[in-house]
């Protein structure tokens, strides 16, 4: 059954943006990620572990556990993360080939946009949902807020530069229901296995997130 991408963004309040150099990292990161209480993942096609990662993921997780595909920039790349098993692809930015593609696939696409004319062209073939990248130097909160009022019906998830400690105030924005970044995930702690680190900092960030 064709998912949606809004059931994905429903389903936690952060997506850690996961950059993996060991495909046997993922199954004991994703394990600590799941374990601390986060429901989406995001593996980014930007090294060469990131498909098998996927693969090895998408067949082992539970049901009401998302794992998608991110910097995703062309079709080819959405076609080799859908092979893999990707639940969902996220994009940087926006290409007219892959906002096309995106429409009929069976993963449905996060198109990453920055600015209104981005959004605008998505907007007309049908997107409601937007990756908005690189939040914090392209207006951050108050960006979003203006995107308010001429797009009431959109949503966003927020990524690029966002923190454990800035996470909440993109939360609290009505057309903000998840945030993505890779704060949840340090390189040092995944190189060193540091699976119990990684989980505190996704049990801290979800209950700054609440609170
Ligand atoms: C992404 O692709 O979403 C970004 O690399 C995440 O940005 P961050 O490292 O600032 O969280």
């Amino acid at each position: 059954q064709k998912q949606r991408i809004e059931a994905v963004l429903a389903a936690g309040p952060i997506i850690p943006v996961i950059s993996l150099h060991r495909e046997e990292d993922a199954a004991p990161l994703a394990d600590a990620l799941l374990e601390a209480g986060i429901r989406v993942l995001e593996i980014t096609l930007r090294t060469p572990a990131a498909l098998p990662a996927i693969e090895l993921l998408s067949k082992r997780l539970p049901g009401d556990v998302f794992i998608g595909a991110g910097t995703v920039t062309d079709p080819a790349a959405y076609r080799r993360a859908e092979s893999a098993g990707a639940g969902f692809v996220v994009s940087p930015g926006i290409t007219p080939r892959l906002l096309d593609y995106g429409l009929t696939a069976n993963a449905p696409l996060l198109p990453g946009v920055a600015t209104v004319s981005e959004l605008m062209l998505g907007y007309e073939l049908g997107y409601r949902s937007f990756k908005f990248f690189p939040a914090a130097v392209s207006g951050g909160v108050k960006a979003l807020q203006a995107f308010a009022g001429p797009f009431p019906d959109v949503t966003f998830c927020p990524t690029g530069g966002i923190r454990q400690n800035t996470a909440s105030e993109y939360l609290s924005l009505d057309n903000v229901m998840t945030v993505g970044g890779t704060w949840l995930t340090p390189e040092s702690r995944v190189r060193t296995g540091d699976w119990a680190g990684i989980g505190e900092l996704a049990r801290e960030s979800l209950a700054s997130c609440k609170g």
